[in-house]
Parts: structure tokens; C-alpha cells; sequence
């Protein structure tokens, strides 16, 4: 058997688009793809259905499901908040990796992702911190931070002799399609939404402090290349990278370019509680799903607000210095990040979870 990959959070942001590229190269003999629920897009990945918190159950679903070739490990799940603390979630890397070891798969190699609350901007309260840009060697945060227990456990068991390399990345937030905790490509979508269909200028709800920092992002897909790429390519791994689109942008440039797909004027930034106000929006979100036969998904599941909330008031810069992947040679991270937002609305309302506005079509 050639290289089998197992996929955890394979429903998430990173996870569908890592199982799709995987399907759709020759290269993999197989792909598992993990989660709870089922997935909601085509796949002849195997699909299991596990709850990583249940460390016995690890055990006798890789038994009944016959998990022995398991070669890749691309860990995507995450439950929580923006805080970062959970040591549940910091031991489901270990469990797996140690529960498919003792049922003797042939792991070589294991990725987990990160992101740049490993340098602290989950914790920024004042203007200038964290410093920017964020490099890989800055020094850690006063923990917790379940990234670093992660990444520990990954540097102490390689120490140890395990067989397999690792890597992690350190991206800002990730545009792409999830039901997710963090999702900015939904965040965007329906409030755009709503203020098109309530005849409202698509105000900046953060603050104006967080309108003028500079930041970067990551696009799924671009994250899913930078995945498959680092498990192929010895020489990049056993570290961690920053990766962002190929630019750093401000939201007082890109945001009336977001206004302009939905044939919205913009107006001057406003903070509005997010969390608080969009659920009173849930009766006028049913009427859109009917008037434009749209996926019909809970409100209340379709996005949740704390993400943006939290990232729209950054009282600073965030942003990584990508350098040190290009210097390893991956080749991607060419593209601006108004692109990679107009390809995912489009997407999106090919989906039908957004109406197929007509100002969609423009040219980036
Ligand atoms: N989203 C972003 O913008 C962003 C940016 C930078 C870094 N990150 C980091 O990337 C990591 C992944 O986050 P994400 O946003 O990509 O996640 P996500 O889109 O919310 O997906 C989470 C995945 O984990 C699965 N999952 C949740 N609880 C599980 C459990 N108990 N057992 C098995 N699977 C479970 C979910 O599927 P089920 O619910 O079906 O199980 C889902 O597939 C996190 O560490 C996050 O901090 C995210």
C-alpha cells in the first residue's frame, strides 16, 4: 500500500479543503477522513465517524474500522474559544498519534495546525502588542496555549526517536467554508447579506483602531497546498512556518472592495457587539433562504459572531513574516487577499448558502 492519509476535522475550514486535494491527486492510496459529522460534500474519502475526546474509543474504531496504514496525519480538529487553554484539545494530537502507533500504523509523518495566536494577539489589549511582524523565533507567551503543548510534544517525542517528521503553521485567520467557531469568509458573507437585503451601507462593525491595523490571512485552499507539500518535502520539516495569502492588507482598503461584490456602499466604521445584534436577524435570514432558495441552515449555526467580534477591534497590527516558507521553496502565497475573498463568495453562492448577487461576477 502507497501513502494513506488520515484527516482529522476533515468537516472544518483546513480539513475539506486537505481532503479534496488529497482525492483529487494520484498520489494517495487512501484517505481517512475524521469527524463527528458527516461530511457535507462529495468524497470517496473513508469516512469515520469519532469523538477525539473519547480516548477508549480511539482504540476500538481503529480496530473495527481496520486503521493499519495509516502513513499521514493531517490533525485539523479543534473544539473551543478564542482563548487558546484547552488541554483537551492540546491531548488529542498525542492520543492519536500514540493509539495509531499501537496499532502499528506506519506514521511518517504527522502536521497539525497552528496559528498566530501562538504569538500572542488573542491576548493584545493595547496598541503595539504583539510586535509585528511575527517571526517563528519570537519567544512564547506566558502559557497556557495549547499550540505550544502541541508543538512540544511533537520536538520531545521527535528527541525520543520517533519515526515520523512533523510540521505546523502559524497562520492569521483562514478564509474558506465551515459551520466553524472562526470562520471571517461566513462573518463577512452574511452580514453583507443583510445589510444588502436592509438597504443599509455595509458599515466596518469593529472599531476604527482595528479599520487601520495592518493584517494578514490565509486562504484554505492555498493552507491545504502548504500541507501536502511540507509532507512530501524532507528538507521543510520537523519545524513550524508562518503563511499568509502573499500580502498584508488593512480593512479600510479591502473592506469596500468586499461592500462593492454586494453592491453595497460602505460608511464609516461603527463597533457593534456582533454576538449581541445578529441573532435578532434570524427571522429576516429565513426569509432570504426562501426568497432566494437558499441551503437552508440554522441562523444560529450558520456562523457564529464571536470570531469577528473578537479580530475586527484588534488594537494592532497582526500579521506573520512568511519568508522562511518561500525560502524553503514552496512557490505558492502569490495572491491578494480581495482575490481569494471574491473566489470564496462566489463559491459560496454556488453553494447557495449566499444569494448569487449580480455584482458577484465583477472582475477582482
Ligand atoms: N479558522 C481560522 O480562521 C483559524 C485561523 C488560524 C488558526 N486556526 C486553528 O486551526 C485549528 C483548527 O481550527 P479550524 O477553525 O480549522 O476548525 P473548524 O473549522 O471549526 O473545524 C473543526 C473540526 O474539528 C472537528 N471536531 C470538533 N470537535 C471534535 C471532536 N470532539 N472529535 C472529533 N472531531 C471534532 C469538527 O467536526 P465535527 O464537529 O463534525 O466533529 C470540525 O471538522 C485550531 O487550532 C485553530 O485555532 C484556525
Amino acid at each position: 500500500m502507497g501513502k494513506v492519509a488520515l484527516v482529522t476535522g476533515a468537516s472544518g475550514i483546513q480539513g475539506r479543503s486537505v481532503v479534496k486535494k488529497l482525492e483529487a491527486s494520484n498520489e494517495w492510496s487512501k484517505v481517512i477522513a475524521v469527524s463527528r459529522s458527516p461530511l457535507d460534500f462529495e468524497s470517496k474519502a473513508q469516512r469515520i465517524s469519532l469523538d477525539l475526546n473519547d480516548k477508549g474509543g480511539l482504540k476500538s474504531t481503529f480496530n473495527s474500522e481496520k486503521i493499519k496504514d495509516v502513513t499521514h496525519v493531517f490533525h485539523l480538529a479543534f473544539a473551543g474559544d478564542m482563548t487558546n487553554t484547552s488541554r483537551t484539545v492540546a491531548g488529542w494530537l498525542n492520543n492519536l498519534v500514540e493509539e495509531l502507533e499501537s496499532a502499528d500504523n506506519p506514521l511518517e509523518y504527522v502536521f497539525f495546525a497552528s496559528g498566530n495566536k501562538y504569538y500572542g494577539v488573542h491576548l493584545a489589549q493595547l496598541p503595539g502588542e504583539p510586535k509585528t511582524p511575527f517571526r517563528e523565533t519570537d519567544p512564547r507567551h506566558f502559557p497556557p496555549n495549547f499550540y505550544y503543548d502541541m508543538e512540544d510534544y511533537a520536538i520531545e517525542r521527535k528527541k525520543k526517536g520517533a519515526k515520523w517528521n512533523w510540521n505546523t503553521y502559524r497562520p492569521g485567520p483562514i478564509i474558506g467554508y465551515s459551520l466553524g467557531y472562526m470562520n471571517w469568509l461566513m462573518e463577512f458573507a452574511v452580514y453583507a447579506t443583510i445589510c444588502k437585503e436592509k438597504n443599509l451601507p455595509m458599515r466596518y462593525p469593529g472599531t476604527p483602531q482595528g479599520y487601520r491595523v495592518l493584517f494578514d490571512c490565509a486562504d484554505a485552499d492555498l493552507l491545504a497546498d502548504v500541507q501536502i507539500w511540507l509532507s512530501k518535502n524532507k528538507h521543510a520539516q520537523n519545524t513550524a512556518y508562518n503563511v499568509n495569502n502573499g500580502d498584508v492588507f488593512r480593512f479600510e482598503q479591502l473592506w469596500p472592495k468586499l461592500a462593492e461584490w454586494f453592491g453595497l456602499d460602505v460608511a464609516p466604521p461603527l463597533h457593534i457587539p456582533l454576538t449581541k445584534f445578529m441573532p435578532h436577524h434570524k427571522d429576516l435570514w429565513a426569509s432570504i433562504v426562501k426568497k432566494y432558495d437558499l441551503k437552508d441552515i440554522p441562523f444560529e449555526k450558520l456562523v457564529r459572531w464571536d470570531f469577528a467580534e473578537a479580530t475586527l477591534n484588534a488594537p494592532s497590527d497582526e500579521f506573520g513574516d512568511a519568508t522562511k516558507l518561500r525560502k524553503a521553496g514552496f512557490e505558492g502565497q502569490k495572491m491578494y487577499t480581495e482575490e481569494v475573498f471574491h473566489r470564496w463568495f462566489k463559491e459560496l453562492a454556488k453553494m447557495r448558502i449566499i444569494p448569487d448577487y449580480p455584482n458577484l461576477d465583477k472582475k477582482s
